[in-house]
């Protein structure tokens, strides 16, 4: 169980925010498949403010009134404010700070992880946005381990965000200048978990793509829920895995195929019903590519359907690739009616 200020959560396995990736289509397929909590890929709180469509465009409610938490970024007071507001008046259960993007762009303007070189502006902003949002709306923050291997403050740097008003911390146990290189670090996700408060949750982020990897992150770090990113692309299977090791029971972590292409095929609907029409055919291959990863012909799938022109073509391609699976052989056929 994962508590969340007034904000309780069965399954303890909450989905990254990832930028083009974590739109309503791919948090929903999670949600179906037993996710504790999905957050929106963060969204600039400036843009929000301005106006800016493709930014507000971003910014969707979980379907059938499903809990979600809306991630925003920035350093000023007045857009960080009126962005939690937005993200409150859809709904959301929680409001998230990032303050670990390590994007140069991001980072150029000192907002994401170089807001870890800054504590206390840092802790002012989870003030700001904190007054922002009704009192039983979290605000909570994503940061990394620090900056960099010499500046890896993210205990202290938690503590002060908690005492500003954060509700959660999640930490991603690389530094800003490992970007996504070398390993995600639990020696300082455990740290944090010790200095933080109890009733504080802290959640553990980075590498875990298996079972095996949620039961160690949550065993040597003693954090509170695992977030995964990478991992649940083309797998929302793992959070169904992870839902039924709770409840004390077991899910197959490895799907047959007729499950991935089920799976696929519903990622696709929600694609086609909630995403605008020019982004299709974008959305369409990143499934092909996410769901055919590791099986045979899974390299030909992506590069046709990312060949392709339209979205009827991307999806020919698709259909050919799962029929190649399931549709029985000839062979296969004739030794079934052999047998029969
Ligand atoms: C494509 C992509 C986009 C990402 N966008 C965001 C984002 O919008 N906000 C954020 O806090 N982290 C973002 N991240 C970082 C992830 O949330 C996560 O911290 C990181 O991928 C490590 O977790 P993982 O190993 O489970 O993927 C992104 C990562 C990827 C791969």
């Amino acid at each position: 169980m994962l508590r969340i200020g007034p904000h309780r959560f069965e399954t303890t396995a909450v989905l990254a925010p990832m930028a083009a990736v974590t739109d309503l289509p791919f948090r929903t397929v999670c949600e179906e498949h037993g996710v504790g909590l999905t957050i929106t890929e963060f969204l600039s709180a400036e843009a929000l403010t301005r106006g800016a469509q493709k930014t507000i465009d971003k910014l969707t409610a979980s379907l059938d009134g499903r809990r979600f938490g809306v991630q925003i970024f920035g350093r000023e007071p007045e857009p960080l404010q009126r962005a939690a507001e937005m993200a409150v008046s859809i709904g959301a259960s929680l409001v998230d700070i990032n303050m670990g993007c390590p994007a140069k762009r991001v980072v150029a303007g000192e907002c994401g992880s170089a807001l870890m070189k800054e504590p206390e502006l840092a802790a002012e902003i989870v003030k700001t946005v904190r007054r922002a949002v009704p009192a039983d709306v979290p605000v909570t923050v994503k940061h990394r381990a620090g900056w960099d291997d010499r500046n890896k403050n993210a205990p202290e740097f938690a503590c002060a965000l908690v005492e500003a008003g954060a509700a959660m911390i999640t930490v991603h146990g690389r530094t800003r200048t490992q970007g996504f290189s070398g390993k995600s670090d639990l020696e300082i996700i455990r740290k944090v978990r010790d200095v933080v408060p109890d009733h504080i949750p802290v959640v553990g982020n980075g590498d875990v793509v298996n079972l095996e990897m949620y039961r160690r992150m949550r065993g040597e770090t003693g954090c509170d829920a695992v977030m995964i990113g990478r991992g649940a692309l083309g797998n929302p299977f793992l959070f169904a895995a992870i839902a039924a090791f709770e409840r004390g029971g077991t899910a197959e972590e490895n799907p047959s195929i007729a499950e991935r292409r089920d799976a696929f095929e519903r990622h696709v609907e929600l694609i086609l019903r909630l995403s605008a029409e020019k982004k299709h055919v974008t959305e369409l291959r990143k499934a092909c590519a996410w769901y055919g990863k590791g099986l045979h012909g899974g390299g030909q799938l992506r590069q046709r359907a990312w060949a392709a022109r339209s979205a009827d073509e991307v999806l020919a391609a698709a259909r050919e690739f799962w029929s190649h699976f399931l549709t029985p052989t000839w062979r296969e056929s004739l030794m079934e009616r052999a047998s029969a």
